[in-house]
């Protein structure tokens, strides 16, 4: 099915100069790119995109590392858009996520309290509506 999924670009790779790398890697595999926009989360967006994290020990390194630059939020539509870019971007940990994945290339662990992973992409069909709203309102 044609799904859209919201895909971040976290500051991580803002900074780092990776956002067209990241896009490049998206309409490489044959996704494509719906709608664009460069943002400076506050801490109520934030706390509504990581609602399911609130009480984690790496919640608040989480939300503070979010706050710490600027995110590109990319609209990324195609069929079974969601779990393909899940393997685009590579398990959680950096540090063993498979080279070839955006995570597995450019991540590491840098001794920081957080993931710093580069990336967010929606986890289901529900996930990507709840996230996408929230993203690209306003
Ligand atoms: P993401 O999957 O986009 O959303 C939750 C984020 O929390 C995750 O990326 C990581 O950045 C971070 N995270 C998840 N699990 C851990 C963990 N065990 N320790 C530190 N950070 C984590």
């Amino acid at each position: 099915d044609v799904e859209e999924t919201l895909v971040l670009v976290k500051p991580d790779g803002v900074a780092r100069n990776l956002t067209g790398e990241i896009l490049r890697r998206i309409e490489a595999k044959g996704y494509s790119l719906v709608d664009i926009r460069m943002i400076e989360p506050d801490r109520a967006l934030l706390a509504e995109h990581y609602a399911e994290h609130e009480g984690k020990p790496f919640y608040e390194p989480l939300v503070e590392f979010m706050l710490s630059g600027p995110v590109v939020a990319l609209r990324v539509a195609g069929n079974r858009v969601i779990e393909g870019f899940r393997a685009l971007a590579g398990t959680t940990d950096p540090t063993t996520a498979a080279p070839g994945t955006i995570r597995g290339d450019f991540g590491r662990d840098w001794g920081l309290a957080v993931q710093q992973n580069l990336v967010h992409g929606s986890d289901s069909p529900e996930s990507a509506a709840r996230e996408l709203a929230l993203w690209f309102s306003a």
